[in-house]
C-alpha cells in the first residue's frame, strides 16, 4: 500500500518565498551565535548591532545560495537591523499588534499566493468596459474580478452596465470588507465574495478579469483553459501568459502597462 504523500497545500505554503526567508533567518541564528561567541572569545567588540550585522550577512548569503529572488537578499540583510531600529523607537507594544493585524487583514495569504494588493486605475476599468459585449445579445453577462481588492473595477462596471451581473472575489478580509461597505453605501448591485478564486467555476462568466502577479499566471491559464466556455474572455492587466500569446493587447494610457485579452 502506498503511503499518502505530503499535503500539497502545506507543501505550497512551505515553498512560499516568505516562509523560506523566515526559515533562513531561523537557520542563520545558531550560526550567528557561534560567530558572536568566537568574536567575544577573541575580545572583539560585540554589541546588538554587530549581532544584527552578522545575522543579516549570514541570512543574505544563505538566501543567495538557496536561489531566492535577488530582492530577498536585501530584505534578509537589513531585517535584523530594522528590528533593532524599531525596538530603539520604544513604541508602545499595542502599536506593533495593531500594525500586524492591519497588514494581516490587507495581505492575508500573500505569502502563499505571491499576489499582494495594489490597485488598477480607472483607465483600465474603462478599457474593460469597452471590451464587454453589447447589452442583450442573448447570453447572461456575468463578469468577475478575481482578486477584487477594494472593488473599484466591479463597482464601476456595475454602474456602467446595469444589464450585467458584476462580481468580485477577494481572499483578504480587509479589502473584501471595504468593498462590501462601498457597495452597500453606494446602493450598488455589485456583489463581493470573500474567498479563493481557485475554487470558482470560471465557466459561469463571460469575462474574467485578473490583476495578479507573474507567479499566478501559469495556474490561472490552466484553470481558464479548462473551464472557460466559447465566447468568454480572460483579461489580465499588466501580466501576460507564457503558454499563449494574447489575442488582443490594449494600451490604456501611454506609458502604462497593457491590458491583455484572450478569447475562448
Ligand atoms: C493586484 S491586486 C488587484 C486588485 C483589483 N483587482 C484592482 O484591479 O484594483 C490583487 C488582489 O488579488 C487578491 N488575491 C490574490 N490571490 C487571490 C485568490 N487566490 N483568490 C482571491 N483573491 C486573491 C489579493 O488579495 C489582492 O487584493
Amino acid at each position: 500500500m502506498s503511503r499518502p504523500g505530503p499535503d500539497p497545500y502545506l507543501l505550497r505554503i512551505a515553498r512560499a518565498p516568505a516562509v523560506r526567508a523566515l526559515l533562513i533567518q531561523c537557520g542563520a541564528a545558531p550560526l550567528t551565535l557561534a560567530i558572536i561567541y568566537v568574536m567575544a572569545s577573541c575580545r572583539l567588540p560585540v554589541d546588538y548591532w554587530s549581532v544584527a550585522a552578522v545575522q543579516g550577512l549570514l541570512a543574505a548569503g544563505l538566501t543567495w545560495k538557496l536561489g531566492l529572488a535577488a530582492w530577498w537578499r536585501v530584505i534578509q540583510l537589513l531585517f535584523p537591523a530594522a528590528l533593532l531600529a524599531a525596538l530603539a523607537l520604544r513604541l508602545p507594544p499595542w502599536l506593533f499588534l495593531a500594525a500586524f493585524l492591519f497588514l494581516l487583514g490587507l495581505y492575508w495569504s500573500t505569502f502563499r499566493t505571491q499576489v499582494p494588493y495594489y490597485p488598477s486605475h480607472p483607465a483600465v476599468w474603462d478599457a474593460v468596459r469597452q471590451i464587454l459585449p453589447p447589452p442583450a445579445d442573448g447570453a447572461p453577462l456575468r463578469v468577475i474580478d478575481i482578486g477584487s481588492g477594494l472593488g473599484g473595477l466591479v463597482l464601476y462596471l456595475a454602474r456602467q452596465r446595469p444589464d450585467a451581473e458584476c462580481h468580485g472575489i477577494e481572499l483578504a478580509p480587509l479589502p473584501w470588507l471595504y468593498s462590501r461597505l462601498r457597495a452597500a453605501i453606494a446602493g450598488s448591485r455589485a456583489r463581493f465574495t470573500l474567498g479563493d478564486y481557485e475554487k470558482l467555476d470560471f465557466g459561469r462568466y463571460r469575462l474574467v478579469f485578473a490583476y495578479l502577479s507573474p507567479a499566478a499566471m501559469p495556474g490561472l491559464w490552466r484553470k481558464a483553459a479548462a473551464e472557460m466556455r466559447p465566447g468568454a474572455m480572460l483579461a489580465s492587466y499588466e501580466f501576460a501568459i507564457d503558454a499563449r500569446a494574447p489575442d488582443r493587447t490594449i494600451h490604456t494610457t501611454e506609458g502604462e502597462d497593457a491590458l491583455y485579452i484572450w478569447y475562448f
